[in-house]
């Protein structure tokens, strides 16, 4: 399991999603990331019920772990969650993210991940306040802001996701993520570094173009970040 304390020690990280990658040319992706500095990748499990959307499942995650080292972060976007963490985990998963939305107590979810040597994370949509999540917020490794409805790729940002970001910073232990994911790229990033985030879900503005190129340039855009913060 990483060691949650090191890993947050005040990085801003982007956390590429493989959704915008090429699924016909995934391992180049893949090594095109690593050799960027990339250090986690976020996978976006989709069950067409609880998204109006279908992406990959277990046997791409597998896949996956088999040519990379990675830290993998699982974001579950299923109706029923607790039924897949242990496949998910078997698969290669090292951070496990469940849906608010789907669960009435994530508590039990919490334990279970956490039984199975993984690190675990609550995720919330754009029309969810955070109240719904701050009961939780000392029970997991990752707080998963939702910057858009999830369910696709390349949609605009919610703006409202910065005050999002802000309550949460402003009531998280120090080692906890803080992650923002849908509609982050070059006029959002910033922002939502500034409002507390930590970890960087890119996904179109990432892949689309040059990826190293595209990595860089939004890694830079952290590190003036991280300069004034
Ligand atoms: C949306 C997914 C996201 C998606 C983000 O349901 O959870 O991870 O890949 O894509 P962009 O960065 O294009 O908004
Ligand atoms: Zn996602």
């Amino acid at each position: 399991m990483i060691d949650i304390v090191k890993f947050v020690n005040g990085n801003l990280r982007l956390n590429p999603s493989l959704l915008a990658a090429d699924f016909a040319n995934l391992e180049s992706d893949i090594r095109k990331l690593e050799s960027s500095g990339a250090e986690i990748l976020h996978l976006d499990i989709m069950d067409g019920h609880f998204v109006p959307n279908i992406s990959f499942g277990v046997p791409v995650v597998e896949a996956i772990r088999r040519v990379t080292d990675l830290t993998l972060d699982v974001h579950l976007m299923l109706s029923n969650p607790m039924e897949y963490l242990g496949v998910f985990r078997r698969a290669g998963a090292d951070l496990l993210s469940i849906h608010i939305e789907a669960v009435s107590d994530p508590r039990p979810l919490f334990d279970q991940i956490r039984k199975l040597g993984a690190l675990s994370g609550l995720v919330l949509n754009p029309p969810t306040s955070v109240e719904r999540v701050e009961p939780f917020i000392d029970d997991c490794d990752l707080i998963l802001v939702m910057g858009v409805m999830p369910g696709f790729g390349g949609q605009k940002f919610e703006p409202l996701t910065f005050d999002k970001l802000r309550r949460i910073r402003s009531i998280s232990k120090p080692n906890l993520l803080i992650s923002v994911d849908g509609g982050v790229g070059d006029k959002t990033i910033e922002a939502c570094a500034e409002a507390g985030a930590n970890l960087f879900v890119v996904g179109t503005s990432l892949f689309n173009g040059n990826i190293q190129q595209r990595f860089r340039q939004l890694s830079d855009l952290l590190k003036k970040d991280k300069g004034n913060l």
